[in-house]
């Protein structure tokens, strides 16, 4: 599988998100958005007004670490997201979401927090394009990496040899080649890559 690089645009200068997504979009895959409620989450970000006026041409793929999600992944659709991935934790109508946001024509992501196990996706496993497998307690960039994410890439990959399995949190070019050992194809990297003096070369190093 070819491996994909997401920058996270947490780290990014919030005042000049467009500019900060250029300064690195020739050497990225995917643009990763996060998006914080304050509830689900100790922290608060962007919602789908501000998606909107995103530019690149690049995917753009929106994390959504906020309760009731399906009030939402609508307005995320039409502000441009390609990719809308949701938190099992916060969805007890996990099918149902799934559903909802393949409505809107757009891929389907499950996330799950460092202390959720993998079995928790069996059941949707085979409905969605994407497993995000959390490596920090999800709400703010810079955290280290926890270890156990890689048992947890290794066992979805297992579970589903043909999905995309994202990794987010911690990834430089150290914890990203274990990730990507384990079975990852995407890495999601925020303060590995906006908070470096050679982006690009930051990029690179985590293609290996
Ligand atoms: C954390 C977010 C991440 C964050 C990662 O809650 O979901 O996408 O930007 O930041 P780093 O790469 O700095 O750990
Ligand atoms: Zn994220």
């Amino acid at each position: 599988m070819k491996l994909k690089i997401a920058p996270s645009i947490l780290s990014a200068d919030f005042g000049k998100l467009n500019e900060e997504i250029s300064s690195i979009e020739k050497y990225s895959d995917i643009i990763h958005v996060d998006v914080m409620d304050g509830h689900f989450v100790p922290n608060i970000t962007i919602g789908a007004p501000v998606v909107k006026w995103l530019k690149t041409k690049l995917p753009l793929s929106c994390h959504l670490m906020i309760e009731h999600p399906e009030n939402f992944v609508a307005d995320f659709a039409k502000a441009g997201a390609q990719t809308i991935t949701i938190h099992q934790e916060t969805c007890p109508h996990l099918s149902k979401i799934i559903r909802q946001i393949k409505d809107l024509d757009c891929r389907v992501g499950v996330s799950i927090n460092p202390g959720t196990p993998v079995e928790m996706l069996e059941e949707v496993i085979e409905e969605i394009d994407e497993v995000l497998i959390m490596s920090v307690n999800p709400g703010f960039g810079g955290q280290s990496f926890i270890e156990g994410a890689l048992g947890k890439i290794a066992a979805v990959r297992e579970m589903a040899p043909e999905i995309d399995i994202a990794v987010d949190g911690g990834i430089n070019a150290e914890t990203g080649r274990l990730c990507v050992e384990a079975g990852a194809n995407i890495l999601i990297a925020g303060s590995y890559i906006f908070g470096a003096k050679d982006r690009k070369k930051a990029i690179e190093s985590l293609r290996g």
